[in-house]
């Protein structure tokens, strides 16, 4: 396959290619478009920052993304619209189905969100970072002329700086995928399984409007050369005579997750008996890593496309060595999370190995076969912390009356929301029978709901070398969804052609 051309930072939202770490200090604001011309108006002028290199780096960031309803009130033709794919159309909170399938059951249930339940579905997010101490001048000068006119702020949602970590205290924002920008990967026999695994993801599977780990293009809204407004578009890569509305755009998932923080260390804690030592191997087998971020699980023997020298020791790895889960359990987060398994089980000899993996002889086939191949499922992660930081002593003190709420503004960014973010939230993340386990569902996301067919979601388990594994029974519900939403995070051209006059 012939190399593709490379990407366009400069028609690109800048998030797609930074996480904006310099820029410490973020709000969401979640706004209801009150009048659509004006809203227009307003997203016509709107100081979007791009993917390209800027020196010095920007002090301040703005980006724009759009639900499926605020497009359509911001006047996006109906038969437009439905080009966009199946689940962006219905959102997150749409169905009871949907729902199920994310674990939003129970107290998770979209009725008792704070937003994107049914009557609180935002239009639009403006999504707003800056150095600390700027915000404040920087929301200010977003909003600009003609702000109130367009919109309703109906959340907003802000960030705090807990300097590279969760509110459990572990380093966060360590294993992202590396996107194959010059597309060289693409290079690569279709027909041919890839063996091993590699962190270089085809930009596809991110943007939309490029070809996928498939090959394939995902679905998006293309309009026909002659369309009212159409030339501002891009020209779609695989159709002639059509303009592409998706291309340089992205789904964004955002998910308002609140952490229980003292629940967490205080479980660990009676775990351990008060061991200290113990209280922290417990918490670090529950995610997979270090509380300074490196793996449980042994480094690879050979380096992982995709993975730089100076990144080997904390992603350099992947799970062949722990084929006993005894370094790291099948069921910690970062396991479930990117089980980093292949089309086949790597190996020199390709035809050797796909002739043990077809025949069922490989070490650990059963718990390979029921884990699909994670380069289809991989989310580029971009998520904010929220509240006060609490040390892992404070947390084991008695809460105050007053005590605010901490967690995550979960962001992810991918082509395919229903193959990325919701595949890896529900059979790998809440499934109970992931990598062939029972009883057990993601030690850290976990809503402890019993399923059809499994009664226990709460226990995790922790295998040993040469004795019988440890067992946790009646893991709390360490994580609260507040609200949560799918976004279209659009491309340059294509936020001028949806903030066209007309
Ligand atoms: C409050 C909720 C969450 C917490 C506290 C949390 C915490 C963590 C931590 C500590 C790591 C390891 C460090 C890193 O690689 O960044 C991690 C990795 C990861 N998490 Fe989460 N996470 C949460 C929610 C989620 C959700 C909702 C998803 C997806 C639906 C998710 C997907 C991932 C992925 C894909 C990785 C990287 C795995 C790898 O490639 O090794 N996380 N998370």
């Amino acid at each position: 396959m012939a190399k593709n051309a490379s990407v366009d930072f400069a028609d690109m939202q800048g998030l797609l290619r930074f996480g904006y770490a310099k820029l410490t200090e973020a709000s969401f604001l979640l706004l209801r478009i009150r009048d659509a011309a004006a809203a227009r108006a307003w997203l016509a002028a709107a100081p979007v920052s791009t993917a390209e290199y800027q020196s010095p780096p920007p002090a301040a960031a703005l980006q724009i993304a759009f639900t499926s309803e605020g497009l359509r009130v911001l006047g996006l033709a109906g038969d437009v619209l439905a080009g966009f794919s199946a689940e962006f159309l219905a959102g997150m909170s749409s169905d009871r189905s949907r729902s199920r399938r994310l674990g939003d059951t129970g107290n998770n249930a979209p009725q008792y969100w704070q937003w994107g339940g049914a009557a609180r579905v935002p239009h639009v997010a403006a999504m707003l970072y800056a150095r600390e101490g700027g915000l404040g001048a920087w929301t200010q000068t977003v909003k600009g002329v003609g702000w109130d006119a367009a919109f309703e702020v109906m959340d907003c949602l802000p960030t705090s700086n807990l300097y590279g970590v969760e509110p459990f205290g572990f380093t966060d924002g360590v294993s992202q995928p590396t996107i194959d920008w010059e597309q060289q990967h693409m290079m690569r026999d279709p027909n041919e399984p890839v063996l091993d695994y590699s962190n270089l993801v085809a930009p596809g599977e991110f943007l939309l409007g490029y070809p996928n780990e498939y090959y394939r293009y995902t679905d998006r809204p293309l309009l026909s050369d002659e369309s009212e407004g159409a030339s501002i578009l891009p020209g779609a890569e695989d159709r002639t005579g059509m303009r592409d509305l998706g291309r340089n755009g992205s789904y964004l998932v955002m998910r308002q997750l609140a952490q229980d923080v003292r629940g967490f260390w205080k479980f660990a804690n009676g775990q351990a008996n008060g061991d200290a030592d113990e209280r922290r191997q417990l918490a670090q087998a529950m995610v997979g890593r270090t509380l300074k971020g490196d793996p449980l699980a042994q480094a690879a023997e050979r380096p992982i496309t995709g993975v730089d020298a100076e990144d080997a020791a904390q992603n350099g790895f992947t799970f062949d060595a722990d084929a006993n889960g005894t370094r790291c359990p099948f069921g910690a987060h970062i396991r479930r999370a990117n089980p980093r398994t292949n089309d086949l089980p790597g190996a020199e000899n390709h035809l050797i190995s796909k002739l043990v993996h077809t025949l069922g002889f490989e070490d650990g086939s059963f718990r390979d076969d029921v884990i699909s191949p994670t380069r289809f499922h991989r989310l580029l992660r971009r998520g904010r912390e929220y509240g006060p930081g609490l040390t892992q002593q404070e947390a084991l003190e008695p809460a105050p009356s007053d005590d605010p709420e901490r967690g995550i503004h979960f962001i992810s960014l991918g082509a395919n929301i229903s193959r990325q973010f919701e595949f890896v939230q529900s059979a790998w993340l809440m499934s109970s029978k992931f990598g062939g386990m029972t009883g057990e569902s993601d030690p850290l996301l976990g809503n402890r709901e019993p399923i059809s067919g499994c009664p226990v979601t709460s226990g995790f388990s922790l295998p040993r070398e040469g004795s019988a594994p440890r067992r946790l029974e009646g893991l709390p519900q360490f994580i609260a969804v507040r609200g949560g939403a799918y976004f279209f995070l659009p491309g340059i051209r294509a936020l001028r052609y949806l903030a066209r006059e007309r």
